[in-house]
C-alpha cells in the first residue's frame, strides 16, 4: 500500500511500467473505468487533502490517472489493441481519447476579469522576458553551414563526436527533441486558457503576444535538436518523425481545465523541468567529450530558464492578488500530478514508450523523481506559499498540503528505489531497435 503513492506519482512522470506492477495496473484501470463516470464533485470529495499517512496513499492511488494516460491504454484505444507490437495502419486515424473525465471551464467567469485587469502589468513585467528576434540564436548558429565549403568536413566532425556517445544518451536526447517538436500542442494548450487565449490568432493583448512569441522561441528548440540528430547519423529519423506525428495527433491533457491559474502553475513547473532536463543533457554531452552538443543543450536550457522566470512571475502575481484561489489551484495541480507534455508518446510499436524513455532519463539522472520533488519545493519557496496569510479553511488545507508534499515524495522515492533493483533491457525503435537498459 505504501508504495502506491510513489507508483502513481512517478508513473505520470518517470517510472517504467515494470516497476509499477502489471497486475496492479490492470486492476486499477478497471476501477478507474468505473470511477471516471462519476461526477467531478464526487472525485473532489474523495481526493482529500492529506491529513495523515494512510490518507496520502489512498488519495493518490484512487484516480489512477497515470494508467489512464499511459500510451499503453490511450494508444490501445486508438488502435483497438493492447498487444505490445502494434503497427497496424488499416484503420483510419482516430485521435486517442483521454480516458479520465475531462473538466472544462472550471474557473468562475468573474475571475476572467482578473486577467483583463492585469494586462498592463503583464505588458510591463512579462513581455520583457521575450528576446527580440534579432538578438536570438538560431539553429543554424550551432550546425554546419550547408552553404559553406567546409560543410562536409564539419558534418564528419559532428558525426565523429556523436560516435563516442552511448545509445542511452541518444534515447533521452531523442525523447527530449520529440517533446519539443510537439509544440503545436503546447500553443493549443495555452490558447485553451480562459481570459488569456489568443482570440484571433493575431490578438494584440499582452497574453496573446506572449504566447505567440514564446511559441516562436520554443520552435527553435525542436528545430535545433532535430537537425543535430539528423546529421549525427546515430538515430532512425523515420521512426522519430513518426513518433512526432503520433504525438501531435494525440495532443495532451494537462488537466488545466481552461483555467489560467492551473495553466500557469503547470507551465511554471514544466519550464523548470525542461530547464533541468536540457541542463543535464548538456552536462552529459560534456562528459562524453562533445562540447558542441553540450553547447546546444545548454543554450536551450537557458531559454527554458528565462521562460520559467516569466511563468513563475505570473503565478507570483496571482498569489499576490488572489492568494486563496492560487494556492487552491497549486494544490489541485499537484494532487492531479503534473503530467509530462509527451506522456502520450507512441512510435507505432512500443505501447509503453513514454515509460521506457522516462526510465532511461531517470537512470541517467537527466530527469528524475527527485527532480519532481525539487521543482515542487522550489516553487513553494519561490511563491512563499508557507507565508501566505488570510486564507480560507480550504486554502489553509491546500497550503499545508503543498508545503508538506516534497519531503513525502522524497521519502517514498528513496524507499521505492531501494526496492527497485531489477533491471530490464528494452529495444527503442529510435535507435534501430538496439536495446537499452531501463
Ligand atoms: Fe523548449
Ligand atoms: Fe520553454
Amino acid at each position: 500500500m505504501t508504495n502506491r503513492f510513489f507508483i502513481n506519482l512517478v508513473c505520470a512522470t518517470l517510472v517504467p511500467s515494470h516497476l509499477c506492477g502489471g497486475k496492479q495496473n490492470s486492476k486499477n484501470c478497471a476501477t478507474a473505468s468505473t470511477h471516471r463516470r462519476r461526477r467531478r464533485s464526487t472525485m473532489a470529495l474523495r481526493i482529500n487533502p492529506v491529513s495523515f499517512q494512510s490518507e496520502i496513499y489512498r488519495s493518490f492511488s484512487f484516480p489512477q490517472t497515470k494508467n489512464l494516460r499511459s500510451p499503453k491504454f490511450t494508444m490501445a484505444s486508438t488502435l483497438g489493441s493492447s498487444t505490445a507490437k502494434v503497427e497496424s495502419t488499416k484503420k483510419p486515424f482516430t485521435p486517442p481519447r483521454e480516458v479520465h473525465q475531462q473538466v472544462t471551464h472550471s474557473m468562475p467567469p468573474q475571475k476572467i476579469e482578473i486577467f483583463k485587469s492585469i494586462e498592463g502589468w503583464a505588458e510591463e513585467n512579462i513581455l520583457v522576458h521575450l528576446k527580440p528576434v534579432e538578438k536570438c540564436w538560431q539553429a543554424q548558429d550551432f550546425l554546419p553551414d550547408p552553404a559553406s565549403d567546409g560543410f562536409m568536413e564539419q558534418v564528419e566532425e559532428l558525426r565523429a563526436r556523436a560516435k563516442e556517445i552511448p545509445d542511452d544518451y541518444f534515447v533521452v536526447l531523442v525523447g527530449d527533441m520529440i517533446t519539443e517538436e510537439a509544440l503545436p500542442t503546447y500553443q493549443t494548450m495555452l490558447n485553451t486558457l480562459d481570459g488569456v487565449r489568443d482570440e484571433t490568432g493575431a490578438s494584440p493583448t499582452p497574453w496573446a503576444i506572449w504566447t505567440r512569441a514564446w511559441t516562436a522561441e520554443e520552435n527553435r528548440h525542436g528545430d535545433l535538436l532535430h537537425q543535430y540528430l539528423y546529421l549525427s547519423g546515430r538515430v532512425d529519423m523515420r521512426q522519430i518523425q513518426k513518433t512526432i506525428q503520433y504525438l501531435i495527433g494525440s495532443g495532451m491533457d494537462p488537466r488545466t481545465e481552461n483555467s489560467p491559474y492551473l495553466g500557469f502553475i503547470y507551465t511554471s513547473f514544466q519550464e523548470r523541468a525542461t530547464f533541468i532536463s536540457h541542463g543535464n543533457t548538456a552536462r552529459h554531452a560534456k562528459e562524453h567529450g562533445d562540447l558542441k552538443l553540450a553547447q546546444i543543450c545548454g543554450t536551450i536550457a537557458a531559454d527554458e530558464k528565462r521562460h520559467e522566470t516569466a511563468y513563475t512571475k505570473i503565478a507570483e502575481k496571482l498569489f499576490e492578488i488572489d492568494p486563496d484561489g492560487t494556492v487552491l489551484a497549486f494544490a489541485d495541480m499537484m494532487r492531479k500530478k503534473i503530467s509530462m507534455p509527451a506522456h502520450l508518446m507512441y512510435d507505432g510499436r512500443d505501447d509503453n514508450l513514454f515509460d521506457h524513455f522516462s526510465a532511461v532519463a531517470q537512470r541517467l539522472g537527466v530527469y528524475t523523481a527527485k527532480d519532481y520533488a525539487d521543482i515542487l519545493e522550489f516553487l513553494v519557496g519561490r511563491w512563499k506559499v508557507a507565508d501566505l496569510t488570510g486564507l480560507s479553511g480550504e486554502g489553509r488545507k491546500a497550503q499545508d498540503y503543498v508545503c508538506g508534499l516534497a519531503p513525502r515524495i522524497r521519502r517514498l522515492e528513496e524507499r521505492s528505489s531501494a526496492r527497485a533493483k531489477e533491471s530490464v533491457d528494452v529495444p527503442f525503435s529510435w535507435i534501430f531497435d538496439r536495446q537499452v537498459k531501463l
